[in-house]
């Protein structure tokens, strides 16, 4: 067999053997897969539906219109465009098709929760071609919004990019939505994560408050890898020109031709998320994470807003002291894979965080419900108790050392394989299609 095809295969059976907590990832349906794998990747079809600049696209335009008008539908919105490789692109392309370079532009720092695409200075496009001007998170990592409309009126951004990758409660969209209008910004949602728990009717659409939506269609969405920017009422009645803005923006302004492949996935996923089945679904992702929350603050961690309003946790341990680093490890070899994250105003450096990010999507997709959550929250805190005694290094210089020969030693370690037999045990109780 092909290399890779034997790789691929290892990486089927991590995945079906091992509980998926990183809140960004998700098991997209058989269906979703076999459009991806489609032999619509063999097709060339820059432009867009009926007007592009290839032949034989009479299968691909039609394709494209079904996903944009499920989006419509679904989200609500007046435009679509389903063509943004990823989420990274498609904030850039709203960027580029609103602002000049220099421009101010303002959103979530990286550490708090945002994203890079929202003006992390000096590593990024956005913070690299614009005036990036970023808001944290108070003490008890919550969103200040009086300091943000502050924060507003002083910098008079041009544009406001609002989501978030690590912010486990609601926004609030219509104080988004005032403090933009308050400055006469353009406002963009950035619904990567919830987009989903929106559709589902779990976590507050941002649409009638912003211009602007965008989203990645991987996560909560269950979809290919990919983007979607959306244009509201509100954005058209600030700009009758904003779809054909962002339209440009995309193509030709930033990429070439459509991947067809992703767009038929788009177009299964938005199929599926407008079932009945599909809401309740998201409605279960938030109560898995409310319950996990509620068992882990129980067992003594501190979590960042003291709990969940939607689909991650990122557990704070400060308390502990211990490093995210060392926690991940150790639960990775017990079969439950989750990301260290930063906990705000981390006082440690983003390699070397002090919290731990997870989430149920992807369990929820498996069919987990309420028992199964506590018995992940007992083998979570029962992990973290296990690794107590290891700290990190104080000093930065002996900590990859550290790191390695701790990842060697947990390896093998009996009672940490354990738990892995037992999450195994319960993967297969909830398989994957
Ligand atoms: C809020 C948010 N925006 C944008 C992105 C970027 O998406 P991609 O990794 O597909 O470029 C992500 C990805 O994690 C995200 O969480």
């Amino acid at each position: 067999m092909e290399k890779v095809l034997e790789i691929i295969k290892l990486e089927e059976e991590r995945q079906r053997n091992t509980l998926m907590m990183i809140p960004s990832e998700n098991y997209a349906s058989a269906s979703v897969r076999s459009a991806v794998g489609s032999m619509l990747s063999n097709k060339y079809s820059e432009g867009y539906s009926g007007r592009r600049y290839y032949q034989g696209n009479k299968f691909i335009d039609e394709i494209e219109t079904l996903a944009i008008d499920r989006a419509k539908k679904l989200f609500k919105v007046e435009h679509v465009n389903v063509q943004p490789y990823s989420g990274s692109p498609a904030n850039s392309e709203v960027l580029f098709a609103l602002c000049n370079p220099g421009d101010t532009i303002m959103g979530l720092e990286l550490a708090s929760g945002g994203h890079l695409t929202h003006g992390q200075p000096n590593i990024t496009f956005s913070g690299k071609y614009f005036r990036s001007v970023q808001f944290g998170l108070d003490e008890k990592g919550l969103l200040d919004y009086k300091k943000i409309a502050g924060l507003a009126k002083r910098e008079k951004p041009k544009l406001m990019i609002i989501g978030t990758t690590a912010y486990p409660l609601a926004f609030d969209w219509k104080k988004f939505g005032e403090i933009a209008d308050s400055v006469g910004a353009w406002l963009v949602a950035d619904i990567s994560h919830v987009s989903g728990l929106v559709i589902a009717g779990a976590y507050p659409s941002p649409v009638l408050y912003v211009h602007v939506v965008t989203t990645t269609t991987h996560k909560t969405l269950r979809g290919p890898r990919g983007a979607m920017i959306m244009v509201t009422k509100k954005g058209l009645k600030k700009d009758a020109e904003l779809s054909t803005k962002i339209d440009k923006a995309v193509f030709p302004g930033m990429q070439g031709g459509p991947h067809n492949n992703t767009t038929a996935g788009i177009a299964v996923a938005l199929g599926e998320a407008s079932t009945m089945g599909f809401k309740s679904y998201g409605k279960q992702i938030v109560k898995n994470a409310k319950v996990l929350a509620k068992e882990l603050t129980s067992g003594g961690l501190n979590l960042v807003a003291g709990g969940t309003e939607c689909h991650l946790i990122v557990i704070d341990l400060r308390a502990e002291k211990l490093s995210g680093n060392v926690v991940a490890e150790a639960l990775e070899v017990a079969g439950i894979v989750v990301n260290r994250n930063s906990v705000p105003n981390d006082p440690m450096p983003p390699f070397y965080p002090s919290g731990i990010r997870l989430g149920t999507p992807a369990i929820t997709t498996r069919g987990m419900k309420e028992p199964e959550m506590k018995q992940i929250a007992k083998w979570i805190l029962d992990v973290v108790g296990y690794v107590a005694p290891y700290k990190l290094p104080e000093n930065p210089e002996t900590r990859n050392t550290f790191m390695k020969g701790f990842k060697e030693k947990i390896r093998t370690d009996k009672k940490l394989l354990g738990i892995a037999e037992d999450v195994k045990k319960l993967c297969l109780k909830f398989p994957i299609n």
